[in-house]
């Protein structure tokens, strides 16, 4: 299978299946020198983890990280950091009428047609679990980036038709995040996170899912991070974050909404600012200009289909033992999310976190003056 590695620099590599033993994460080009303990990065898988509210998958992982190299007396060394969370909450039995049987939005059908061999068990390497091991690399990123007076935070967006106002979302703060990571919808009011409980709930007893959209922003960031071609920053950005399950569509700035602006709304006016600085008076680009930070906010939004896996009985297909396709119901069993969103809000979190500090060591070689410090 091509395709388990992402990022350049910080190159993060993710392994392992739902309902195998173990699943994690090596990451190559971690520089050496970052102070690192597991804490560091349980205090985000901790927020990923499954079974903590009755809004979530009742799959009960403690999801506890452990490091197997990298890291000498708490500092990272600059060797391979290899991350593994052992699976121990597996009940593959309820897999076991999925082995010749596809479940309808899922990737189920294009495994087998592709690789004519799958674990049916929980999805596989397709599954929601894999991003366990990505929480834990970008764990490390978000350290490292933090350091840097880089942050990034991330909180729900929407659930269905529940919306936070989008001048909440401009101006989230230490008190509102505060709220967002206490509530089950990690929504950054208690009003809209009622109204969104409430909207699970029924979605639950209907025996449905519901979608919805994590907003994500990355403050304290330097001008000119991101090349400007194939690798501009809200390209890869995109490619991280389309590259998590059930993300449809990922914006950035005022995304869509611009193509029905003209120019003269959309352009972000510039004015000199203190140190010689510039600032933006709106921040439509979302601090992305040419593929490259402009030092604005970088505001990021992903949109989240529902999620597939419903308990209500489904038509699909299942392949007889002459290997020939053919019309059959399906009622699924395991443990599943009605909603994916607010566990999710991590991962948009940490593959932002892989992807901006990936761009930044890219970006120590754009001019003479960068290597003359080093060297
Ligand atoms: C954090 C997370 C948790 C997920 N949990 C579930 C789940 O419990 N049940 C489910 O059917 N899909 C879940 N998914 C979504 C599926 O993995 C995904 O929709 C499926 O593999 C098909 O891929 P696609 O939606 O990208 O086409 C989850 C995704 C993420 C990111």
């Amino acid at each position: 299978m091509a395709g388990s590695t992402f990022g350049k620099n910080f190159r993060v590599t993710t392994w392992g299946e739902s309902h195998g033993p173990a699943l994690g994460a090596v990451i190559d080009g971690c520089p050496a020198g970052l102070p690192l303990t597991s804490e560091d990065i349980q205090s985000y898988l901790d927020r990923r983890k499954p079974g903590t509210s009755s809004l979530t998958t009742s799959r009960s992982e403690s999801d506890t990280v452990e490091i197997l190299s990298g890291v000498y007396e708490g500092v990272t060394t600059g060797c391979p950091i290899s991350l593994m969370i052992r699976n121990t909450s597996q009940h593959s039995k309820d897999y076991g009428n999925l082995r010749t049987t596809f479940r309808p939005g899922h990737a189920d059908l294009c495994f087998e047609e592709k690789y004519g061999i799958r674990d049916h068990r929980g999805g596989g390497r397709s599954s929601g679990r894999e991003t366990a091991a990505r929480v834990a690399a970008g764990a490390i990123a978000a350290k490292a980036l933090k350091t840097l007076g880089i942050e990034i935070h991330a909180v729900t967006a929407s659930i269905g038709n529940v919306t936070v106002p989008a001048e909440l979302l401009d101006n989230l703060d230490n008190a509102s995040l505060k709220t967002a990571y206490s509530l089950h919808s990690v929504m950054p009011d208690k009003s809209l996170d009622d109204a969104a409980t409430e909207l699970i709930t029924k979605c639950r007893e209907e025996k449905d899912s519901v979608g919805g959209s994590i907003y994500c922003t990355v403050t304290g960031m330097p001008v000119g991070i991101g090349e400007p071609v194939f690798d501009k920053l809200d390209a890869t950005l995109s490619h991280a974050i389309f590259s998590i399950g059930a993300v449809k569509a990922v914006e950035i700035g005022d995304g869509i909404a611009v193509s029905e602006l003209n120019g003269s709304e959309n352009n972000d006016r510039m004015r000199a600012a203190d140190e010689g600085k510039v600032s933006f008076e709106t921040n439509h680009a979302g601090g992305i200009l040419g593929g490259m930070s402009s030092s604005a906010p970088i505001k990021i939004k992903a949109y989240f289909k529902p999620t597939p896996s419903i308990f209500r009985p489904q038509e699909t297909v299942c392949k007889n033992e002459n290997g020939k396709f053919e019309s059959t119901e399906l009622t699924i069993e395991g443990r599943h999310d009605p909603v994916i969103v607010p566990r999710a809000v991590v991962v948009v979190e940490c593959m932002t976190a892989i992807t901006v500090f990936d761009a930044l060591l890219e970006n120590m070689g754009s001019k003479m003056e960068h290597l003359k410090k080093i060297y």
